[in-house]
């Protein structure tokens, strides 16, 4: 934390890649635990609708920031055996827990796993039918980049998935969740997982970014087209999905 009393700007401070993947690697254990805590098990139904804007698409599924696994594991379960799949993280204890989970679900003969960054994918172009998403985008800075990686290896015709913490617009979630994210979730989280600038973070992360909207409009110049959102649990949650363009 040294450094934010002296003029460091918090939230760039927090989205430093090198940030990032300490607090990932330090929260991997409690990860999965907390996630269903602390969205009330709704993170089950918000992966498993992204998910299902994957139906039918034949070939590699990528899953970006696949951290302990479950958009990956979810594609297996919604399409099949024969589904392949990647899950790629940069946090070596996320896709540890990942790996430890597959074997538990006799699924790592099924979903390939690798270490690599969002900046730059280790894959080559075209190489899958899909991209996704889950929670990752938010903790980038460089989202542009991030978005162009996930279009430049899908194949024109291809879907691009993102599904991300948004705020709400409108009703009593507009008023009830900004106390709940800056009040209530650093405290369960940083109490279950020991670390509480971890989940101090997550509400600062998620304020830094308002709408689906933002996404879309980023998914637009990424060179995506028929860019749509939907908006999940009140707006808590958004999907937002893209097609490349056939080549
Ligand atoms: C909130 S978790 C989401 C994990 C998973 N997709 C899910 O739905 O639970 C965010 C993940 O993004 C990963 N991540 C963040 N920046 C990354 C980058 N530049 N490259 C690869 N992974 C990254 C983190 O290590 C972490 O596992």
């Amino acid at each position: 934390m040294a450094g934010l009393s002296n003029g460091v700007n918090m939230k760039t401070y927090f989205l430093h890649p090198e940030s990032i993947r300490n607090l990932f690697d330090s929260i991997a254990p409690t990860y999965d635990l907390l996630n269903h805590l602390l969205s009330l098990g709704r993170d089950l139904y918000w992966r498993k609708t992204a998910v299902r804007e994957l139906k039918g698409f034949e070939g590699w599924i990528l899953d970006v920031a696949t951290g302990t696994g479950d958009v990956a594991i979810e594609i297996i379960h919604q399409n099949g055996y024969n589904r392949k799949v990647f899950g790629l993280d940069f946090s070596k204890p996320m896709i540890k827990e990942a790996y430890q989970k597959l074997l538990r679900k006799d699924l790592s003969e099924t979903i390939a796993l690798t270490l690599g960054d969002a900046l730059s994918l280790p894959f080559r172009e075209n190489a899958f039918s899909a991209s996704m998403m889950a929670f990752g985008l938010r903790n980038i800075l460089e989202k542009n980049q991030a978005l162009a990686e996930m279009v430049r290896v899908v194949k024109g015709g291809g879907k691009v998935v993102i599904l991300e913490f948004t705020l709400p617009q409108k009703g009593f979630m507009k008023r009830l969740y900004p106390i709940y994210f800056k009040q209530i979730l650093p405290r369960v989280g940083g109490f279950i997982s020991g670390d509480r600038g971890a989940y101090s973070y997550l509400p600062e992360s998620v304020l830094h970014i308002q709408n689906a909207e933002d996404y879309e409009e980023m998914m637009l110049r990424s060179g995506l087209e028929n860019v749509t959102s939907r908006r999940l649990t009140f707006g808590i949650v958004s999907l937002i999905v893209g097609m490349k363009r056939h080549l």
